[in-house]
């Protein structure tokens, strides 16, 4: 195994998309940034210097972060934002895990433009679990404002309610051809008779994506960088922070054919991030070929997304076998709401919030919560996350008027190497949108999923306890449930939040906290010497 290194530089940049300029912060002045390579069991270290008048942290999302929870990223929860001028350094080995993954920046909206691919090959001597494929692309989604993101962020949280959506999704950074600007548009070139394998990567702030190609088909092969029983499909599915890896063969010999990027129940019809579009075009096309299109998924197409998802199964092979918890030490039940709280600062006198069990999430200031756990340091956050909600109502009836929430840092404690299965109840309250959940720390199995209310005699029945599909990210199905399971094998402060990012903004986060009864000082390693103070 070895040492990789990464020089992270986080400056502005300037840009024009949608015939508007402005200046953005970006690593090392790329957009997207610099993609992180490594094998699995290698060791990469990334010195991050902040140019920037921001705070910022770096996230590499679905790394295990095995005993190096001090790495992983999420402001005020295992580490204090890097300041203007400072340093920081993340050390992690990456164990038992290979694929596509993200990294991105985790402290307020930063991410909108701070996000780049994680490609973690298979040891030397070890071979894709699929046909080899001639040449790699990675593909990542995203989301471009005109304005400055932060101030859009600023703006929401004055107004209390929903931020601007964005004005266009990108594809590598690309906006789709505007006529009259100078944008081109994404193009991938390839040539024929070949197998490509796609690392798709979703790295919207808030959009769930269809993604297609006219006249190919895609056979998905991976999700999340965990291994998954290979299935064709015309249209992929992808929440925020999901990553899917697909093969296209290249079975025509000429032509452009259209790339679709379009979001789920999500912007109303009629605003104007709706469509992206990019171009596969065939080396030996000549100059003005027609461009082969596709039809477009519905915004509301449901079907497709359910069945999507229902096809992803764990490839649960010799090699890579499903390690599912079949018991169950935590079992939990989170209540995912979106409500109105009264607000004095606000200009309507509400805001929107949002809440698992009615505790809205509100980080802390003084020190991260890895610290305060660490060094016993009281009064940072209490230890009293409910488990459950605190009024059973219908969550997928008619909702009550106005569910108020209370504002708290509460984490919840689990045992190290115990079996921990939550079940992820969506309420279909306001927003009519999936709830992407990621769990920061681990891999969780989605044991199972479906739409109404959880029915705790029922549906455990059917659960899939032999080949449900791992990853670190799923899409709580609005007005639906989810249920999943994961070994709390990993001690220290683990984040679990929705990953559209309004909602982490308005409170729909929460943390675990993993200790192996001896203390913080036996299950972790101390902080690093440069870490970020606040
Ligand atoms: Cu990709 Cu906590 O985030």
């Amino acid at each position: 195994s070895l040492v990789r290194h990464y020089k992270f530089s986080v400056v502005l940049k300037n840009t024009t998309k949608l015939c508007s300029t402005k200046s953005f912060v970006s690593i090392n002045g790329q957009f997207p940034g610099p993609t992180l390579y490594a094998r699995e069991d290698d060791t990469v270290i990334i010195r991050v210097t902040n140019h920037v008048k921001y705070n910022i942290t770096i996230h590499w999302h679905g790394i295990k972060q095995l005993r190096s929870g001090w790495s992983d990223g999420p402001a005020y929860v295992t580490q204090c934002p890097i300041q203007p001028g400072q340093n920081f350094v993340y050390n992690f080995t990456i164990t038992g895990q290979r694929g596509t993954l993200l990294w991105h920046a985790h402290i307020t909206w930063l991410r909108a433009t701070v996000y780049g691919a994680i490609v973690i090959l298979p040891k030397t001597g070890i071979a894709y679990p699929f046909p080899i494929p001639d040449k790699e692309k990675i593909i990542i989604l995203g989301e471009w404002w005109k304005s400055d993101v932060e101030a859009v962020l600023n703006q929401a949280e004055k107004s209390g309610l929903p931020p601007n959506i964005s004005d266009a999704h990108t594809v590598n950074g690309h906006t789709g051809p505007v006529p009259g600007c100078t944008s081109q548009g994404y193009t991938l070139h390839v040539e024929s008779g070949k197998t490509y394998l796609l690392r798709i990567i979703n790295a919207a702030l808030n959009d769930e994506l269809f993604f297609k190609i006219a006249g190919h088909k895609l056979t998905v092969v991976e999700a999340d960088a965990s291994y998954v029983k290979p299935f064709e499909t015309d249209t992929i599915f992808m929440s925020p922070g999901q990553t899917t890896n697909v093969l296209l063969t290249t079975n025509q010999r000429v032509g452009k054919y259209l790339i679709a990027v379009t979001p789920f129940m999500d912007a109303p019809i009629g605003f104007d991030n709706v469509t992206s579009i990019a171009i596969l075009r065939y080396k030996a096309t000549s100059p003005y070929p027609k461009t082969t299109l596709t039809t477009i998924p519905a915004l509301n197409a449901t079907p497709l997304t359910s069945h999507f998802i229902d096809s992803l199964r764990s490839l649960n092979s010799k090699k890579y076998p499903a390690r599912v918890p079949l018991t169950v030490d935590h079992s939990l039940f989170f209540a995912i709401t979106v409500g109105l709280n009264p607000c004095d600062s606000c200009l309507t006198g509400t805001k929107l919030v949002s809440a698992i069990n009615n505790i809205t999430f509100l980080l802390p200031t003084v020190s991260s919560l890895l610290e305060a756990h660490y060094y016993n340091i009281k009064g940072v956050f209490a230890d009293d996350f409910p488990a459950y909600p605190p009024t059973v109502f219908n969550y997928t009836g008619t909702q009550p008027a106005n569910i108020r929430t209370d504002n708290g840092t509460k984490l919840y404690r689990l045992n190290f190497n115990s079996s921990v299965q939550i079940i992820l109840q969506g309420t279909a309250m306001i927003a009519p949108e999936n709830h992407p959940f990621h769990l920061h720390g681990y891999n969780f199995f989605v044991v199972g999923q479906g739409l109404g209310n959880f029915d705790p005699e029922k549906d455990p029945l059917s659960f899939n306890l032999v080949d449900p599909v791992e990853r670190n990210t799923i899409g709580i199905p609005n007005g639906g449930w989810a249920a999943i399971r994961f070994k709390a094998n990993n001690p220290g402060v683990w984040f679990l939040h929705c990953h559209l990012e309004v909602h982490t903004t308005w409170g729909l986060k929460m943390a675990f906290i993993v200790d192996n009864g001896n203390g913080p000082h036996e299950s972790l390693l101390p902080p690093p010497n440069d870490l970020p103070k606040c």
